[in-house]
């Protein structure tokens, strides 16, 4: 008899590269747990992953820009007798502009899903997985994460953190049987890309990755207990480059073209 795979909980399931992650870990063999706050959409696909792949979906519907709402999701996680053995922090948003142009209750919702959220479900499922020894976690990060960026300063700052929480609790966490991955897409053409008018947000000069091979590299990834996977070789190419750059030449380039949008 088939070994059952660990149940999968992933935030942010109702759209985007949550989705493509659900239906890659669904077409794996793992039961789900989708979690969001558009209920109608995890239910929908909910009922697409249970009849092609005749596994256990269960849908939440969870708001995790509120205080309680990761605490909420895991009560409800434990209330239904359910365990998680890979968590996927995926649930995230922005806003593109100039900080100081942009509602600050806005930057606060950003850091309260991509952040506190995110912190709060990895302490809370981190525990159980350290009880039990064994355990998966996947931070969907962004390439954003490794330098300042204007035009993205709160999305940004908020990616960094969840590289360098995600890397410190990796090491922390070897010796537990827990691996913890940040997974770091670059551009993605999503409804967090789109803007108002159906356009998409300006596309950076690498070849851009579909959400669904996302999606396979952040699986790969984490089954293999990477600890930081790049997504593309373009993308990779560009870390690289910015990372042996002196800060002070970003510094220059992007005040320089923040000055040319004047
Ligand atoms: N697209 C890109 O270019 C790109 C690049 C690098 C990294 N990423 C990261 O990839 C992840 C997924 O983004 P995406 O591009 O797939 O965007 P998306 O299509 O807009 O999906 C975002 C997901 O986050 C959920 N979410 C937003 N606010 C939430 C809240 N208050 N409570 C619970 N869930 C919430 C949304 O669900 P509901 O609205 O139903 O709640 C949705 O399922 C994010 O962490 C993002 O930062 C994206």
């Amino acid at each position: 008899m088939n070994k059952k795979l660990p149940t999968t909980l992933i935030t942010g399931a109702s759209g985007g590269i949550g989705e493509e992650l659900a239906r890659v870990f669904a077409e794996h063999g793992h039961d789900l747990i989708l979690a969001a706050r558009r209920k109608d959409r995890l239910e929908a696909l909910g009922e697409e992953l249970r009849e092609a792949h005749s596994l256990e979906v269960h849908v939440l519907s969870a708001d995790l820009a509120v205080p309680d709402g990761a605490v909420r999701l895991h009560s409800a996680i434990a209330q239904a007798d359910l365990e998680v053995g890979i968590l996927v922090n995926n649930s995230g948003l922005l806003a593109e502009g100039n900080f100081l142009d942009i509602d600050l209750e806005q930057h606060c919702q950003i850091l309260d899903v991509n952040a506190r959220a995110l912190m709060q479900l990895t302490h809370l499922f981190g525990q159980d997985m350290r009880r039990r020894k064994r355990g998966r976690i996947l931070n969907v990060c962004s390439t954003s994460a490794f330098q300042a960026v204007p035009g993205l300063a709160s999305y940004a700052a908020t990616k960094a953190f969840v590289l360098s929480l995600s890397e410190a609790l990796a090491m922390e966490n070897a010796a537990h049987g827990i691996t913890v991955t940040a997974l770091c897409p670059g551009f993605v053409q999503t409804e967090m890309t789109q803007k108002e008018d159906g356009g998409h947000m300006n596309q950076p000069m690498v070849p851009l990755l579909t959400a669904r091979e996302v999606a396979e590299q952040g699986y790969r990834a984490t089954m293999k207990g990477k600890t930081l996977y790049i997504n593309g070789i373009g993308n990779r190419l560009v870390q690289t480059l910015v990372k042996h750059q002196p800060r002070w030449v970003w510094h220059s380039i992007g005040k320089i073209m923040e000055h040319r949008k004047l």
